[in-house]
């Protein structure tokens, strides 16, 4: 059974690695858990909370001398020195940005895991800590720039007079840029936001915000293959940088989460955008601490301009909210410990040909490991057809028959369909010709259908369940075993079909009820 140590951060960092909750569940896989003492008392999670759950309360060097150190910021230098040969580290260790933190940790013959690579693909999304992390920081953004307003982000009608809704910009619509519209529409302002991934316009309307489109060619868009964006054309940032200099003569607030993984930020507010907003608006620029989106934004500063402008530079946004954030820390790292300890023995066990567990892995057995193998998954249902207009020579995501095949097994299928036409007694040729009709035109209706709208296309199928039903039902009465045995089949699964449909549905209902609508 292997031992985890869950160990202090230096100070300014108020998150910590594990939550009382997830130290109960990491010992439920089978391992041993200490925690450095008070390592949760910036996220109010007492020593006593820990030992309840289960945990044994350690200093620091019983802390560091665990088998598998759980943490949250890449270890300083002193903290390295006290790494030994086949120990495991956890931690957000910035793989792309810090190679020399990679070669100290492999010289040690550590094994490093890097909580900040994993893929962004839907099966790692429970231990995804860049988006559970910006999610924080979104929402922390409003916040914060709700604190720095001097103004009612919501419109009023008072007996004192009239006040106008806030307006708000927000630059980038990925995990933070959609908490930050999320959260200054729900305080009542007027949201806009841009982004060069089309496929974000229908998130950002869904959430209460106005998706403003740089009108460029499409090939001009971004279309994303790994959830990330890509760099913007020339073409887009010139029409772009116009969007931004109308928008900011007339938002109140501006908020800019653009990222291009492994690149610095993308300048998208000028000097001179800067100075066109009226006093006293306020810029959270949430990339500032990977070169900026705004001219003039200080890495961890709030700098106020000449004109009265408030630009906040914070890095520390998700560490403001220091509970919540450990808590969702703690359970993506739980979520990984889970992935790998299969057997649930406190045995961890890295198995290389599992993407998330390869993209993790950025030092073992004395090598830097980093970067893994590319993971291409694609996250936007459009980029399929711009890869194939611009006649892409990248092998396509759909592996399917070639083009012979599929013209061999359609004449197949006519031939067959003439044989039974042929051959069977009436009236089961017209029969089988509405069968047939109804399953290649089901096949074209449905595979059209935007994924949005599954949901409301279960109703139909459900439908035309209770219509099987009901079939099935003047059937069974028919003296023959086999129809009877056929018809009670058919209302059975139909039954099953529309039950299920209903069970579901009433799930996804109750995912949009508040605590107390329950
Ligand atoms: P993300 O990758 O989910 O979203 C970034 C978005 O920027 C993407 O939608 C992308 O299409 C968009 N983008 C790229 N180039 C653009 C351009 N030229 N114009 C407009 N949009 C563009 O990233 P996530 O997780 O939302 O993080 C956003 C930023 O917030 C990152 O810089 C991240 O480091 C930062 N962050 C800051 C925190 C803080 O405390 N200040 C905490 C957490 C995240």
């Amino acid at each position: 059974m292997s031992r985890i140590g869950i160990v202090a951060e230096q100070p300014g960092e108020n998150r910590v690695a594990a939550s009382p909750t997830t130290v109960q569940k990491i010992i439920a896989l089978g391992y041993d858990v200490v925690v450095e003492a008070a390592a949760g008392a910036h996220s109010s999670f007492p020593d006593d909370a820990y030992r309840a759950a289960g945990a044994e309360i350690v200093d620091t060097d019983a802390a560091w001398a665990a088998d598998v150190i759980a943490k949250i910021n890449a270890p300083t230098d002193a903290e390295i020195a006290r790494l030994r040969d086949g120990q495991t580290l956890i931690g957000l260790l910035s793989p792309a940005l810090k190679p020399d933190l990679l070669a100290a940790l492999a010289a040690r013959g550590v094994t490093a895991l890097a909580m900040d690579a994993v893929p962004r693909i839907s099966r790692a999304q429970s231990m995804d800590v860049l988006s559970s992390m910006a999610n924080i920081a979104g929402y922390r953004a409003v916040v914060e720039a709700a604190n720095e307003f001097g103004r009612f982000f919501t419109g009023q009608v008072t007996a004192a007079g009239k006040v106008p809704p806030a307006k708000v910009l927000v630059a980038g619509a990925g995990v933070a840029g959609l908490a930050a519209i999320g959260a200054a529409s729900s305080l009542g302002a007027i949201v806009r936001a841009t982004d060069p991934r089309p496929e974000v316009a229908d998130q950002v309307k869904s959430i209460g915000g106005t998706y403003l489109d740089v009108v460029v060619p499409d090939e001009a868009k971004e279309v994303s293959s790994d959830g990330y964006a890509k760099a913007t054309s020339a073409a887009y940032d010139a029409a772009a940088a116009q969007l931004y200099s109308d928008q900011a003569a007339d938002v109140d607030i501006i908020i800019t989460t653009a990222l291009i993984p492994g690149r610095a930020a993308p300048r998208l507010i000028t000097g001179a955008d800067v100075a066109s907003m009226k006093p006293g608006s306020v810029i959270v620029d949430m990339a500032a601490g990977q070169g900026g989106n705004v001219e003039g934004s200080v890495a961890g500063e709030k700098v106020v301009t000449p004109n009265g402008v408030t630009i906040l530079g914070y890095t520390d946004l998700a560490g403001r909210l220091p509970q919540q954030a450990s808590q969702l820390y703690g359970t993506n790292i739980l979520n990984l410990l889970a992935l790998l300890t299969p057997q649930k023995d406190g045995q961890l066990v890295i198995d290389e040909r599992d993407v998330v567990q390869r993209g993790v892995t950025v030092a073992q057995a004395g090598a830097v490991t980093w970067p893994p193998p590319p993971v291409q998954v694609s996250a936007a249902p459009a980029a399929a057809p711009v890869a194939v207009a611009a006649g892409a020579a990248a092998p396509s995501a759909k592996k399917g028959l070639s083009r012979g095949a599929r013209t061999a097994l359609i004449a197949v299928g006519i031939a067959a369909l003439f044989l039974v036409c042929a051959v069977a007694p009436a009236p089961l040729p017209q029969h089988f010709l509405v069968l047939t009709l109804s399953v290649v035109i089901g096949f074209y209706v449905i595979g059209k259908v935007a994924h949005a709208l599954h949901t409301p296309l279960m109703s139909i199928t459900n439908a035309v369940s209770g219509i099987i039903i009901v079939g099935a039902m003047t059937q069974i009465v028919v003296p023959n075993a086999l129809v009877q045995v056929l018809a009670a089949i058919a209302v059975l699964l139909a039954s099953i079909n529309i039950f299920g449909g209903f069970a579901v549905t009433r799930r996804m209902l109750a995912m949009f009820q508040k605590g107390d609508q329950k």
